[in-house]
């Protein structure tokens, strides 16, 4: 059975600096401190002006620390103590000032203290007015820190609490809360290279008129973020779909199965794992017309050929990538799926019941592998997706053996 439990408990360390901003914080703690990750707040002076150390104190469940000299800490070594044994520090929200004083190795604070004496990663979300964002100091300072390996989170683009316009809002919590919650995830494809199939083909009949699947790409680009967190190089090929895909995925856009099994021949050489979750359409048309075909009150026949599966064919490669089949079946969901495993000759199939699963934004999966059957309950496509990534590194650590 895939385990299917939380991962262990994630600690971070929580800063805030002066901006109105801060009150993002406390919602940004409640959401974290939902989703497990144990939260120690450290606030600065200029923060404890926008929100109460009560706040984020009753949120956390811990005591807030704003003093670099704690006579509470036992040997006085808080910017010690503090930003040992997390597992991240976040600054949020970082303002102008925190990032300079960051940017230069200052430490006259605790908070500024413990990110000089950190050894874990390092974010920041920047909050601050438009023009203090373009300031050439500041985006110098951001320059700076991306050298330094910090990770900057935002700001977006908006109206701000000064009543202008324009780029320095603190990203929102929920925002901010899932970069971290991927942050977090275990690097379980480091240096892979993953190529993934997503959405529908669509077939054309003539100008205007084709034949397509019902498939949202959801699960697709949901499996490229999670492999993406887990640290593999991700190629998505994706069909026709409204959805943005991960940044950092190196994305081909195609239409019809034809030009999906070119862009998967074109890319699979020296890939580790091929995910194929695209609905690619069975059939096309013979015969196509580039024009609109006009209506007749006749009946009319229209002739489909096969098209070429695409898994099957990287699955019958000499040396064939780590192959991941996907199967939506409407009935007989167990036996429909281990058939196709078997005729694919694959190592790993996922599937589930067509009208649990399109569109939506959760759904239920079942693996099979040569080891038999997991379940894994319902849960975010996002989620699945991450479960689906450990069930597959699994099975390459145990073929490694
Ligand atoms: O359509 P079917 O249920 O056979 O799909 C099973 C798997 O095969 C899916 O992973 C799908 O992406 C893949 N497939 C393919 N090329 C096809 C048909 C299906 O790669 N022409």
């Amino acid at each position: 059975m895939t385990d299917t439990s939380l991962q262990r408990t994630r600690h971070l360390l929580l800063g805030l600096t002066g901006g109105v901003a801060a009150y993002k914080a406390a919602e940004l703690a409640r959401l974290l401190i939902h989703d497990g990750v144990d939260v120690q707040a450290v606030m600065t002076q200029s923060a404890c002006h926008f929100v109460g150390t009560a706040t984020l104190q009753a949120l956390t469940g811990k005591p807030v620390f704003t003093e670099l000299w704690d006579a509470s800490i036992a040997n006085s070594m808080a910017h010690i103590d503090l930003s040992r044994n997390v597992d991240a520090i976040l600054v949020a929200p970082a303002s102008a000032d925190f990032i300079a004083k960051l940017a230069n190795g200052l430490a006259d604070d605790l908070l500024s203290t413990l990110c000089l004496a950190r050894d874990c990663p390092l974010l920041i979300a920047p909050a601050m007015n438009r023009q203090m964002w373009e300031n050439p100091a500041t985006q110098r300072n951001l320059a700076t820190l991306r050298q330094d390996n910090v990770t900057i989170l935002g700001p977006a683009s908006g109206a701000q609490a000064c009543g202008e316009t324009g780029m320095g809002r603190m990203l929102e919590a929920r925002e901010l809360a899932e970069t971290l919650h991927s942050f977090f995830q275990p690097r379980l494809l480091q240096g892979k290279r993953v190529l993934i199939t997503a959405g529908p083909t669509y077939e054309a009949i003539d100008a205007v008129r084709g034949i397509t699947n019902l498939s949202s790409g959801k699960m697709g680009y949901a499996i490229a973020r999670a492999a993406l967190e887990a640290g593999a190089e991700v190629i998505l090929i994706s069909g026709p779909v409204c959805l943005d895909a991960p940044p950092a995925a190196k994305v081909t856009r195609v239409t019809s199965a034809q030009d999906m099994l070119g862009a998967v021949e074109n890319e699979i050489s020296g890939v580790d794992i091929f995910i194929s979750v695209a609905a690619v359409a069975d059939y096309r048309a013979k015969s196509t017309s580039k024009q609109k075909t006009k209506k007749t009150s006749n009946s009319i026949t229209l002739e489909l050929i096969p098209n070429p599966d695409i898994l099957e064919y990287a699955a019958g490669l000499a040396d064939p990538p780590f192959c991941v089949g996907f199967a939506a079946e409407t009935e007989n969901l167990e036996e429909n799926a281990e058939i196709k495993r078997c005729k694919k000759k694959l190592p790993l199939l996922a599937a589930n019941l067509v009208q649990e699963t399109i569109g939506s934004e959760d759904c239920t999966l079942t693996l099979f592998d040569g080891a038999g059957r997991h379940h894994l309950p319902r849960a975010q496509k996002i989620e699945q997706a991450r479960r689906l990534i450990k069930h597959i590194s699994l099975l390459q650590e145990k073929q490694k053996a």
